[in-house]
């Protein structure tokens, strides 16, 4: 596809991924426009586009039904990344903030269709996948796609949210024929995230100098963290080679436990504080690991950021950019909320996470 000139929609472009993939898009030579209600997103991450004058950006509430259909006009294509979201705290204890997203993604996607957009490239997880196959860590399972079927068993409401919209774009396809891709991102980290994602709440911890130091579970958790950068490569090979609402996993297939990332962010921060193990607090599924094997074939994609070299850079980016006493000060809350969501319920300053 040539990017030059197209006119590209990222909705959520000022959060973490949505940043990132504006850049990638910017370099690319595309006319981006941005929607973002700034609710977790913020206007920072894309300030030098924004002083250059490279973004058409619109601060506006996709969740107003007057929205949608006014920035998707004359977009050729969008990547839909605005969702009420945060990482496995929110997500746990926010279900009926999480469920606006059935509503959000139903307007976009309806829009899109009104206005003949040539194709929706959609931000989904690897929250779709059923929570009963991947409760036991000593398993050696990767997640292929077509492992979401019956009997569905997404995780929490974010996680069916995420699946309607998966079902719905696969719908307009075969009936309407609006083109349409789904990336499944699995556990994204790197400069610009958010401390409420496992990898960034362990690094914020080591850099505030927390003793005990708090690790939600008992450590053994699997996850295959992937890169921003890698998801961004991804998703833009999606929107050039996928039409047909398939769905793919964006994630490594590196296998790496909770207490072993902890233990490597300790190591090159050179900290030895204790380790305190909080089982009570959410830790999502045991084992969630993709397999990328579909990407692989299809988009010729292949992750480039090894997740111990990835932790490394990403601990420099917070290090060199934050400021402890203000860490100190917000890190309990925003654990478990949208960093600057209004309306987020706060929960006991007491929990934490890992
Ligand atoms: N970070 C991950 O590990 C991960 C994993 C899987 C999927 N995703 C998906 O990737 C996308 C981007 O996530 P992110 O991690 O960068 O964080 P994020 O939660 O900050 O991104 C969401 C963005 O949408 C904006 N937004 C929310 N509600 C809106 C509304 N009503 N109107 C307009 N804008 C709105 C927010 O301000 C924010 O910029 C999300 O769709 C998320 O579900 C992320």
């Amino acid at each position: 596809m040539n990017w030059n000139g197209k006119k590209v929609l990222v909705t959520g472009g000022a959060s973490f991924i949505g940043s990132h993939l504006v850049d990638a898009l910017i370099e690319r030579g595309a006319a981006v426009r941005v929607v973002d209600n700034l609710s977790s997103g913020k206007k920072e991450n894309l300030q030098p586009h924004l002083i250059a004058g490279r973004v058409e950006f619109h601060e506006a509430d996709l969740l107003d039904p007057e929205t949608a259909p006014k920035v998707v006009k004359g977009m050729e294509i969008i990547f839909h990344l605005a969702a009420d979201h945060g990482g496995r705290g929110y997500v746990d204890l926010h279900q009926a903030a999480c469920a606006t997203n059935l509503a959000l993604d139903g307007m976009l996607f309806r829009a899109a269709r009104e206005a003949k957009v040539e194709k929706v490239v959609y931000a989904s997880s690897g929250c779709v996948y059923p929570n009963h196959i991947q409760t036991d860590p000593s398993q050696i399972l990767y997640l292929t796609e077509e492992m979401v079927g019956p009997p569905y068993d997404a995780d929490n409401l974010y996680g069916w949210a995420k699946l309607m919209a998966e079902m719905t774009l696969r719908a307009y396809y075969t009936d309407w024929g609006m083109k349409s891709a789904s990336c499944r991102y699995f556990t994204v980290y790197g400069p610009r995230g958010h401390e409420n994602h496992a990898v960034i709440a362990m690094i914020a911890r080591a850099f505030i100098r927390q003793d005990p130091f708090v690790v939600w579970g008992n450590g053994e958790q699997i996850r295959n963290w992937t890169h921003v950068s890698d998801i961004v490569s991804g998703t833009i090979l999606a929107a050039e080679k996928i039409d047909d609402g398939s769905a793919v996993n964006l994630g490594t297939m590196e296998r790496t436990r909770v207490i072993d990332a902890v233990q490597e962010v300790l190591r090159y921060s050179g900290y030895k504080p204790r380790i305190e193990f909080h089982p009570e607090m959410p830790t999502g599924p045991m084992n969630r690991v993709a397999d990328n094997s579909l990407a692989k074939t299809l988009l010729r994609w292949e992750p480039q950021v090894k997740f111990m070299e990835g932790l490394r850079s990403t601990a420099d980016w917070y290090f060199a950019s934050k400021d402890r006493d203000q860490v100190s000060a917000i890190l309990n809350s925003v654990l478990t909320e949208r960093t600057t969501h209004p309306a987020a319920p706060q929960i006991a300053a007491s929990s934490s996470a890992g």
